[in-house]
């Protein structure tokens, strides 16, 4: 398989605190990996550094064969890393479906205005991308109005429109009901069986990632602290203490 993202010693301070610690990761093309780990581990600030949010103090991204650290926001966009944000991103005034139109059109750098006629062809892509996240029924609905897990599944369908290559998807579950998070696990499996996209999924819900049946990583103070399937992490006592609050 072909390494299509690296880190390699990725480091982030934050005056003294060293947020995010040498972390190596590596991912193959077609991927489906989670990064799990308690609060304030350092997660999402290795999202930032991936996508450019913020400079690390130390380290290197390659993406598809290229050098990407610390390039602008828009550019390591450009190249094909898109992101979910913890909290939905959503146009709330927007229908469901011209919130999908929305990066469709940007990624083909084509002006959009909402209400104009849509060719069939680009109709009936924004069509698949709502199958792909389970709202085709909901396409005329207003995105205020949805309720919350939908938002989040809307939102994992605006980074899909936006067509990555790399997905990285922080928390995708938050707030969820149990239903609404096993519903997510399937969906993001589909999307990967599906597409071939690489996804990168943040989460804290062991259960979600058992769902998933990926490789794990998990974070700890920053660094990576084990990796490894949901049976070896699971299994892992000294994972379950720092879950618990207890390692040292
Ligand atoms: N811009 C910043 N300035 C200072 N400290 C920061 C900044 N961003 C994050 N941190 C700190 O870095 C550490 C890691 O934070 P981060 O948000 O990456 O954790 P996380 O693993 O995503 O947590 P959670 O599971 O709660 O989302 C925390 O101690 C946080 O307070
Ligand atoms: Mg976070």
């Amino acid at each position: 398989m072909q390494c299509i993202f690296e880190t390699q010693g990725i480091t982030k301070q934050f005056g003294g605190l060293t947020a995010v610690d040498h972390v190596d990761l590596k991912l193959e093309a077609g991927d489906l990996q989670c990064i799990i780990g308690p609060n304030g581990c350092g997660k999402t600030t290795l999202f930032n550094l991936i996508t450019g949010y913020y400079r690390p103090s130390a380290g290197t991204v390659f993406f598809a064969d290229q050098d990407i650290t610390a390039k602008p926001v828009h550019v390591i966009s450009k190249l094909g890393i898109g992101r979910k944000f913890q909290i939905p991103g959503i146009f709330e005034q927007l229908t469901v479906y011209e919130n999908i139109r929305v990066p469709f059109f940007a990624n083909q750098r084509q002006p959009m205005f909402v209400g104009s006629r849509l060719d069939s062809d680009s109709h009936q892509k924004i069509m698949e991308h709502l199958s792909d996240i389970n709202l085709v029924d909901k396409a005329d609905e207003f995105a205020r109005n949805l309720a919350h897990g939908e938002k989040q599944w809307l939102e994992i369908g605006m980074v899909l429109a936006s067509k990555p290559r790399l997905m990285l998807l922080d928390e995708p579950t938050a707030g969820m009901t149990v239903m609404e998070t096993h519903q997510t696990a399937k969906l993001i499996q589909e999307i990967s069986k599906t597409t071939g996209i690489t996804i990168l999924v943040i989460e804290h819900d062991i259960r979600f990632v058992r769902e998933i049946a990926s490789r794990i990583t998990v974070m700890y103070k920053g660094a990576i602290f084990r990796e490894g399937n949901y049976q070896e992490i699971n299994s892992d006592e000294a994972v379950r203490e720092i879950y618990l609050g207890r390692h040292r």
